[in-house]
């Protein structure tokens, strides 16, 4: 391992952290075969670059056999007790072609796929076009569909703003499977809905891209009821063409 440890504590255990918890989670880092850790990403913590920051974990980019991937290390103020139950939610999303594919994980970290590119609030700023727009649009609401007929509710994509990564050839990727959950009523296609139409920063740039009156609106959250109620795939297409997106 060639991690320079005096630097890189702050990160791997943040905000505060012992001796005895650092060695236990080097060993992790051995574990999962991490060699070295990056200083890339627009996140930092005094001064160190990170990709990003979250309320359990701290996101870095590391390397491990000689491939870069994203490592989330547990923050040892988060409210959970492991990422473990995150890796299992993140395979179940894995087995459906969603989220940053799982490369391994441990009690404190979560190595995935790494992600380039920028979370879906900021890339709204880059003012994609229209086409664009809708096409990661309408990639997002399949992946949600397809979520919630697996059962999985990811539980935070009405707060998708940090959540979804477009990647640099502008694929959409969710991220984050920490909050998500098998037992409850699945909610990702009305929750990101909300995002894009009514709660997130670029809501009105999206209502102007795709063309969307008042009345158009009010028959879009029409159609989010009836989807609400049956989940079927035909009610999704009637929401996606209430939306314009087909
Ligand atoms: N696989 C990834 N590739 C690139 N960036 C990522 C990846 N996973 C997370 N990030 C970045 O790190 C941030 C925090 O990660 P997240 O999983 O949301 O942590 P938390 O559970 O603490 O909220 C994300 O908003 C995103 O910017
Ligand atoms: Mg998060």
């Amino acid at each position: 391992m060639k991690i320079n440890v005096a630097k890189w504590a702050k990160a791997l255990c943040y905000p505060r952290c012992s001796e005895e918890e650092l060695k236990a989670r080097l060993r992790e880092l051995e574990k999962l075969g991490v060699e070295e850790l990056l200083e890339e990403g627009r996140s930092s913590i005094d001064g160190l670059k990170v990709l990003g920051k979250g309320c359990v974990g701290v996101v870095v980019v590391a390397v491990a056999r000689g491939a870069k991937l994203a490592l989330k290390a547990r923050r040892t103020d988060a409210d959970r007790e492991s990422l473990l139950r995150e890796a299992e939610m993140l395979k179940v999303a894995n087995s459906l072609g969603i989220g940053p594919r799982l490369i391994g994980a441990t009690r404190n970290f979560l190595a995935t796929e790494l992600i380039e590119g920028e979370v879906i609030e900021e890339w709204f700023q880059c003012n994609p076009d229209a086409s664009e727009l809708i096409r990661v649009m309408r990639e997002l609401l399949w992946q949600c569909f397809k979520l919630d007929q697996a059962g999985l509710d990811h539980g935070e994509l009405s707060r998708a703003g940090r959540h979804i990564l477009v990647s640099k050839s502008g694929a959409p990727v969710i991220v984050d499977f920490e909050s998500a959950s098998l037992h409850r009523k699945p909610r990702n296609v009305t929750s990101l809905c909300q995002y894009f139409l009514i709660r997130g920063r670029a809501a009105e740039r999206v209502v102007e891209a795709l063309g969307l009156s008042d009345e158009d609106k009010r028959r879009v959250l029409r159609l989010l009821r009836d989807y609400k109620r049956g989940a079927s795939e035909a009610s999704l297409k009637a929401l996606l063409r209430g939306l314009k997106l087909t």
